[in-house]
């Protein structure tokens, strides 16, 4: 090392001579394991990429489907409105009614375990080409179990045992789904995982692995022209705290944080305008075609985020705020959302400054996001929607046990304990006060 070469000055020197060499040893050490740090840190991480469902986006974008799955025996997977939406649909309409086609159109919010088995049972004897699923994330979920639990190679039709033990469908060969969202939202057209609520035990189950990707992801967004404000406003939250998800999320990738970069902005630009524009009925349609657009596709990119990253903290809190007060899964995981950033920013490795960078267009730091997306819950009613569905903010806090989701909290950029969830949930709900 340099510094010995110049200390080496023979037995004669004073012992004050000694300390400054020990004293400039020690800082060169510091300084070498400073610079190694670095280089760690530069270092670009091991990460992959995998996501196999075939993208088609654009407005008339699903109206190859009829002649490409006619005289095909598909299982439809819907809600009743939806029915009746696929059903009056001029460019849907012949493959809703050919006479090949099987209806499962009793889809609710928040699938169950229960109705889920037993529309199981009732199919499991009948033979299908193909699976389409149409509708918001319910009916995409539904869809995913229903086509997992009938596929050849999984070896049991009993859900519970499907969502416990992922080995028991790591072999399963789904029939191709065709994954057509008709809310900007939850991204699941793109996604190996599916929701499935349980009464039983109140508690939110995840069906993830390769055997649930859908095959193809047939993204219209003309088919969420006219959706009830409400709809909109929680969907559209749901996809932009995807995509935020993905950010503060220890698997994300280069790839990912491109993504959500542009899903971020796209939602930041189009929902509040959206939401606050009486959807189109008092404003240019143009304008609304646009707006609807830019914002399937950041439902999209914000789902093909969590695809490779899965969701964080956020959505971990959510599950419980869902399951027993009712708020819809979109409000509920954007209801903590400038907490968890807050949370997240004071461990920032650079990428929350540097979405926030190409979020703004310009040099920015992280302090910008919270604000930003503190602003962003005040346009849209996020604090006062979400608190007046729960009773009290000890009514929040007694939840803090179930918040705690393995898979999900986990995956959140710094490390969550019992307090820090507390100290969380009680910044949101003075958040949400205003
Ligand atoms: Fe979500």
């Amino acid at each position: 090392m340099t510094l010995r070469d110049e200390t080496s000055q023979g037995p004669a020197d004073t012992r004050h001579q000694s300390r400054n060499q020990d004293q400039d040893q020690s800082r060169s050490r510091s300084q070498k394991q400073e610079q190694e740090q670095e280089q760690d840190g530069d270092q670009p991480p091991c990460w992959s990429h995998h996501n196999p469902v075939r993208i088609r986006f654009g407005r008339g974008v699903r109206g190859k489907l009829s002649a490409e799955l006619a005289d095909r025996r598909c299982l439809i997977v819907t809600t009743a409105r939806g029915r009746q939406q696929l059903e009056s649909d001029p460019a849907l309409r012949a493959l809703s009614r050919s006479p090949a086609v099987r209806w499962v159109d009793t889809v609710q919010p928040n699938p169950e375990r229960t109705a889920l088995q037993a529309a199981i049972e009732t199919l499991r004897h009948e033979t299908f080409e193909a699976v389409i699923a149409f509708g918001g994330g319910s009916a995409l979920d539904s869809a995913k179990v229903l086509n997992v639990a009938l596929a050849d190679g999984a070896v049991t039709h009993n859900l519970s045992e499907l969502l416990a033990d992922p080995r028991c469908h790591r072999d399963a060969r789904p029939r191709p789904l065709y994954a057509i969202p008709t809310t900007a939202g939850t991204g699941s057209e793109v996604t190996p995982f599916a929701t499935v609520w349980d009464r039983a035990d109140g508690q939110k189950h995840s069906l993830a692995g390769a055997a649930v990707y859908p095959y193809a992801a047939v993204i219209d967004p003309a088919l969420t022209d006219g959706l009830p404000r409400e709809i909109t406003r929680a969907t559209g939250l749901d996809a932009i705290n995807q995509a935020a998800e993905s950010v503060w999320n220890r698997n994300a990738t280069p790839i990912t944080l491109q993504l959500a970069a542009r899903a971020l902005r796209l939602g930041f630009e189009t929902l509040p305008e959206l939401v606050a524009s009486d959807l189109g009925t008092q404003q240019d349609p143009h304008r609304c075609v646009h707006l609807r657009d830019r914002l399937a596709e950041a439902s999209l990119l914000a789902g093909l985020c969590i695809s490779q990253t899965r969701t964080a903290l956020c959505h971990s809190i959510s599950y419980p705020i869902t399951a027993h007060f009712g708020v819809p899964h979109g409000l509920a995981c954007a209801f903590t959302a400038p907490a968890v950033l807050r949370y997240n920013a004071t461990v920032d490795d650079g990428r929350l400054r540097q979405v926030a960078c190409d979020l703004f267009g310009r040099r920015t730091t992280a302090g910008e996001f919270v604000e930003s997306f503190t602003r962003l819950h005040q346009s849209l009613d996020v604090g006062p929607l979400t608190r007046q569905a729960i009773p009290s903010e000890q009514a929040l806090l007694d939840l803090i046990p179930q918040m705690y989701t393995p898979g999900r909290a986990d995956n959140n950029l710094r490390e969550v304990d019992a307090d820090a969830l507390e100290q969380i949930l009680r910044q949101a709900w003075s958040d949400a006060a205003g």
